[in-house]
């Protein structure tokens, strides 16, 4: 169990989105959830997204995995770097879990690096707010300040930016953390063979979310407003777009999203979706309700799948996303958000549970298709 040692509320306030923050001991007494040997087996995985960074003869390189073998990290100046961790691995998965101050929607995933000394991927600018925390060993991380920056490509998968002034300057040791907002450049290089946990949150821009939503409207069947102009009148200039014309398509491209709600079954089934490959195990028999609700009268408890994004809207609460796809909790709402806002569910739902048949049937549903399992 990992515990946060931080005043949530103060870094908050003065912290979060507004400065680079080294939060030391930020665990105490920390323990890495996972071996430099195991990071290795899950860069040979198919499924897995990695990459290996290093520098020849002072060019940096960057190949992605699978990988056969490791050569390179026999050498210094090598780092080994595998996204969604919190998918594959269960015990990596609970580093996320302090992070839950913040909402689960804007959680992204948990990245970790291993580095051989002097390794580091260069400095570079992030498009999402990252803890980065220190497991085994030393490194050495310099931060600066947020303003326009020149990016170029280091190499074809490694963005880097422009020399920049430290406004943080500092020897991370395990169990520190490392808060970077989104945009400001950074860079780490490890002192000695050392393990990075970087936990990600992602925020959409402006192009991701109208790309996204017009994506959405392309697959639904509703069918959409067309331009009329019934009214027409003979012109004078058939070069212009009269200014009326232009409010009318204005009018019809913002009809699609008036409202806040209008974006809810988009952005819910959106936000959910994975970006990266679940774990998910295939039961061999689907579990009966009747077997579920023995699971927890044996006082078992039931975990989310490692990287499961579960999430409801406020203004919509008898409905929950999970996994990009809509589940209904009319009549049970309590419980369905219980699960959204849980890493770990057990006795508490035995109740609600035994007195409602169709929670039971959508918990069942849940861990038939393998989002929640007994621990
Ligand atoms: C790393 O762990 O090497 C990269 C973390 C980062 O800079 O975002
Ligand atoms: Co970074």
């Amino acid at each position: 169990m990992f515990e946060l040692n931080l005043d949530i509320s103060h870094f908050l306030d003065s912290c979060w989105q507004k400065k680079p923050t080294v939060i030391k001991q930020g665990f105490i007494d920390f323990e890495d959830p996972i071996l430099p040997d195991e990071i290795a087996g899950l860069a040979m995985e198919e499924e897995i997204e990695s990459r290996l960074v290093y520098k020849t003869d002072n060019k940096w390189k960057a190949e992605s995995g699978p990988f056969a073998s490791f050569e390179k990290l026999e050498n210094d100046g090598a780092s080994l770097l595998i996204q969604a961790v919190d998918h594959w691995h269960e015990e990596a998965q609970t580093l996320v879990r302090p992070f839950r101050f913040l909402p689960n929607w804007r959680i992204d995933d948990l990245m970790i690096s291993y580095s051989t000394p002097k390794g580091g991927v260069g400095p570079h600018i992030d498009n999402y707010d990252v803890f980065i925390i220190q497991g085994l060993g030393k490194r050495h991380w310099r931060v600066g300040d947020k303003v326009a920056m020149r990016e170029f490509a280091a190499h074809g998968a490694l963005k880097h930016c422009e020399a920049f002034d430290a406004i943080i300057d500092v020897i991370l040791e395990p169990g520190d953390i490392l808060y970077i907002p989104c945009g400001f450049p950074h860079e780490g290089y490890a002192v000695e063979p050392s393990m990075n946990y970087s936990v990600g949150f992602r925020a959409p821009d402006q192009n991701d979310l109208l790309s996204s939503f017009a994506d959405y409207c392309l697959d639904s069947n509703e069918v959409p407003e067309r331009y009329l102009d019934r009214a027409m009148q003979l012109r004078e200039k058939p070069g212009q777009i009269e200014a009326q014309e232009l409010n009318e398509l204005h009018r019809i491209m913002l009809a699609k999203c008036q409202t806040p709600d209008a974006l809810i079954p988009w952005f819910g089934e959106m936000i959910s979706e994975a970006k990266h490959d679940l774990d998910i195990a295939e039961l061999e028999q689907p579990h009966s309700t009747k077997e579920i609700l023995n699971f927890f009268e044996e006082g078992a408890q039931f975990t989310r799948l490692g990287g499961l994004r579960a999430v409801y809207f406020q203004q919509l609460p008898a409905l929950l996303f999970i996994n990009g796809e809509q589940f209904s909790c009319e009549g049970f709402t309590e419980l369905g958000h219980h699960l959204c806002d849980q890493d770990e569910v057990g006795s508490e739902l035995l109740e609600l549970l035994n007195e409602d048949n169709s929670a039971l049937n959508l918990f069942t549903q849940l861990v038939n298709l393998g989002y929640w399992y007994a621990i």
